[in-house]
């Protein structure tokens, strides 16, 4: 079949995009070669291992970290928006019943209401400020969304959300009913501070794409929910604990890895589109992981490293080592979090990593609008008559 090939104002690039620049931004980077990346002019890590959920999102929407009365007002006004409108906690049920696939899918639905609900105005017509009050709004209310939907599901009733708590500790205390003890909430805080933002993955760019049409705040978001429920995004750390819990025994790690790698099966929470060397979020997970200690921990470490080699001797060349997901999975069991929940809990923290995208991109005026270069029968093809 000849191949036709488009105007000539196209620009051809590398699939997936990889590696194309497509804007200008202060929010941050991330660096494969080096295995570092950083929230604005701070090390994401650095920030994971010294601040609460609370001053980084502060940081990520408003641009720089909080002082003490700072800190103060944030925290009440934020924590005074986990409660949602009683029209949005009516429908929920309805919403985690007809939900299936679980609260991910529920909170696309839950956010468009939640939306609705706030009277959220296309980001074309608002000010900056008002945009910033939207996000805050919608980031605010996932943690009581997603906790009501879970245990929605699991026909319990959900858990009404706590001021006097932070973002951590009443996200583990919404979803479980009791009140987490410090080590699980700081380590649940410390994971939801390392995955708030990680340069232009695929839910970033399609909250920045929806974003740049106009679009309100809510439907940005849902977009960004949509991209990371797949497996190759947001959906592998409970496929990384299934993949443990499949091989089951260190005896069995070798001969379980070969098989599926040789088969060109893909292993759950390896490789990474960008990270050349190690998922800097990954060695502190892992660290937070060791503290904890236990069979899990010290069999997810086995099979790190044979797995690490495996690839290393099947795959040549391609730098595969454990992303984020990897750990995350160990970190969120460790926590008691239930494995449907380990996603969202994901999706719990880049909300916050959205929201400043979709709050930089509200900025510029472009539409992002790429082009695709046309490869079927050479048109015009006259239409055939009915028949
Ligand atoms: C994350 C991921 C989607 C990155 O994909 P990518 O940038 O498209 O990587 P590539 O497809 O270019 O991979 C390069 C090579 O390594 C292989 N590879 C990548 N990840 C692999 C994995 N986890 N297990 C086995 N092989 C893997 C690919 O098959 C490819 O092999 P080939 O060159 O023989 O075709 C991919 O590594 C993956 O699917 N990982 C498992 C899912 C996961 O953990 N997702 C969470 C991401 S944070």
């Amino acid at each position: 079949m000849p191949i036709n090939r488009t105007a000539s104002t196209s620009v051809g690039v590398p699939r997936g995009l990889a590696g194309v620049v497509v804007t200008d931004t202060s929010l941050g980077d991330v660096r494969g070669l080096e295995g570092f990346y950083h929230y604005r002019q701070y090390s994401a890590v650095e920030l994971a291992q010294t601040r609460g959920f609370e001053d980084v999102w502060h940081l990520m929407v408003h641009g720089e970290l909080p002082d003490a009365e700072q800190r103060a007002a944030f925290t009440a006004r934020t924590a005074a928006l986990r409660r949602l409108p009683d029209e949005v906690s009516a429908t929920l049920p309805a919403v985690a019943a007809a939900g299936r696939s679980g609260p991910l899918a529920g909170l696309r639905t839950a956010l468009s209401l939640l939306g609705a609900a706030k009277g959220f105005r296309p980001v074309y017509d608002i000010d900056p400020e008002q945009r910033r009050a939207d996000t805050i709004t919608a980031s605010a209310a996932v943690p009581t969304l997603l906790t009501a939907l879970y245990r929605l599901g699991q026909g319990l009733d959900p858990v009404e959300p706590r001021e006097d708590l932070s973002y951590a500790a009443n996200y583990l205390y919404m979803l479980t009913g009791s009140e987490p003890d410090a080590a699980r909430t700081r380590a649940i805080e410390q994971y939801l501070i390392s995955t708030i933002d990680h340069g232009f993955n695929a839910s970033t760019f399609t909250a920045r794409v929806i974003t740049s049409t106009g679009a309100d705040v809510a439907a940005a978001l849902v977009g960004a929910v949509g991209a990371l429920s797949g497996p190759l995004h947001g959906g592998a750390p409970s496929r990384a604990l299934d993949t443990l819990d499949a091989i089951g025994t260190p005896e069995r790690i070798n001969s379980w890895i070969r098989e599926r790698v040789l088969a060109g099966d893909r292993i759950m929470g390896f490789g990474h589109p960008v990270y050349r060397t190690e998922d800097p979020r990954s060695r502190m997970l892992r660290g937070i992981a060791e503290q904890f200690g236990g069979p899990l921990v010290d069999f997810a470490v086995e099979v790190e490293r044979h797995v690490e080699a495996i690839l290393a001797e099947l795959k040549p060349g391609r730098e595969l080592h454990t992303n984020v997901e990897f750990y995350a999975g160990v970190v969120m069991e460790l926590c008691g979090l239930p494995r449907e929940m380990f996603t969202p809990t994901f999706a719990a923290a880049r909300v916050v990593g959205w929201s400043a995208n979709i709050l930089e991109q509200a900025e510029d005026p472009k539409i992002i609008r790429p082009a695709a270069r046309y490869v079927g029968p050479v048109p015009p093809v006259a239409v055939p008559l009915m028949v």
